[in-house]
């Protein structure tokens, strides 16, 4: 007889719930600046990857209202049958001058532009090399593609060198992310650059962390890494991040583009995304790189952050990006740890396995322009409290 599929996919959960895995859907109701109200709770929210505060900026708020009053609210279409609007082929112009490509492609979402960027360059049998602590959708990608692939120790470029020796003929996509989601910490994409050029292998950069944060205007890790097009023929990023909207692009030179719209799967196959949101990121990337004070406020508090644990003895790991997570191990120690945060007011979830490594739960705390140091100083006294507490439940 056959297994019946929705009693297995419960046996699952059951057994997430047994090792403390299990994961739950909260309701936010309310959003003011940094504070969000959950389960009736005000907190202050050390969670969003709204780096620059930009998701609730009026001057998005008001591009939306009156992009959606010209063009309603849906697409109505995929890009290639008619839901191609002029805000979204502007939008695209824009991202490509920012990014310094010659052009650029929108995806619903990043996860659809990894998967279609990564299926439409690889085919079946080909080797796609990626970091460890790669994102979800790009490992994903590489088996929809149905390349071989192989990862490599993180950020450990003789670690990718092996991995490519081991296929030296085959087509190869080395593969990382720009900023790692979960750590924080930047990829050598200097020394990853090198070398692809020297083993004749096309790199890409999934820069979904990096964008609007990091480089010149905030054009994103592999600007600030002094890295081109040639380096780095393809490059990804997400618009729901630093830029506070959804979706997401793949840029690079025409040639790369006018393939992505032939072969890019989920290109072809989803509805664009709403006109009115792409109108929202044209001013989102305005805000972006005009208004720099953001990216230095933002680095004035990591600085106060790393500053204030150093000072309570919270270790940290090495990440110089607003992404500072705090190691706890234990998925139940962390998830206690984020319920003692909570209850003093502070919303910073715990990630678990499969997320991240096993035996490498923790809290991870994201900084925001929206922030001020007297909520750093909050959360520092919060977070020194609360590993104290947890560490005695371990002892
Ligand atoms: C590194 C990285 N790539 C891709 C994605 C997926 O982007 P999206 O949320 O737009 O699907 C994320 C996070 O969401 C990410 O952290």
């Amino acid at each position: 007889m056959r297994p019946d599929l929705i009693r297995r996919l419960a046996h699952a959960q059951n057994e997430r719930a047994r090792q403390s895995l299990l994961r739950r859907l909260r309701t936010v109701t309310q959003v003011d600046g940094a504070h969000i109200v959950v389960d009736g709770k005000r907190l202050l929210n050390f969670a969003s990857n709204d780096y620059l505060g930009l998701a609730q900026h009026p001057a998005l708020v008001e591009q939306l209202r009156v992009a959606a009053a010209q063009w309603g609210v849906g697409a109505g279409a995929a890009h290639l049958l008619g839901g191609h609007r002029a805000e979204h082929a502007a939008l695209e112009e824009k991202l490509a001058r920012w990014t310094g490509r010659e052009r650029a492609l929108l995806f619903p979402t990043g996860y659809m532009a990894n998967l279609g960027a990564v299926q439409a360059l690889l085919s079946d049998g080909d080797v796609c090399v990626q970091d460890k602590l790669n994102h979800a959708s790009l490992l994903d990608a590489a088996r929809i593609a149905g390349a071989e692939l192989k990862r490599y120790l993180h950020a450990d470029v003789a670690s990718a060198r092996r991995q490519l020796d081991s296929r030296a003929d085959a087509p190869a996509l080395l593969v990382t992310d720009g900023v790692f989601s979960m750590d924080g910490d930047v990829a050598p994409l200097a020394e990853l650059a090198a070398l692809c050029t020297k083993q004749q292998t096309t790199l890409m950069v999934d820069d979904a962390h990096g964008l609007g944060v990091l480089g010149r205007d905030g054009a994103g890790s592999v600007d600030a890494a002094a890295l081109g097009p040639e380096q780095v023929p393809v490059l990804m990023a997400t618009l729901g991040k630093a830029l506070g909207v959804s979706g997401a692009f793949i840029a690079g030179d025409a040639a790369l583009i006018d393939g992505l719209v032939q072969f890019a799967r989920p290109h072809i196959y989803s509805t664009a995304q709403p006109p009115a949101l792409a109108a929202a990121t044209s001013a989102a990337i305005d805000v972006a790189r005009l208004e720099a004070w953001r990216r230095e406020k933002l680095q004035r508090l990591i600085a106060h952050f790393r500053r204030g644990a150093i000072e309570r003895g919270i270790e940290l790991l090495a990440s110089r990006t607003p992404i500072q997570p705090v190691l706890i191990g234990a998925s139940k120690l962390a998830q206690a740890a984020s319920q003692a945060l909570e209850a003093r007011g502070i919303f910073v979830p715990a990630i678990r396995p499969p997320t991240v490594p096993q035996g490498k739960a923790r809290l991870r705390v994201v900084l925001s322009a929206r922030h001020e140091e007297s909520g750093i100083e909050q959360l520092l006294d919060a977070l020194a409290d609360a590993l104290g507490s947890v560490r005695l439940t371990e002892h």
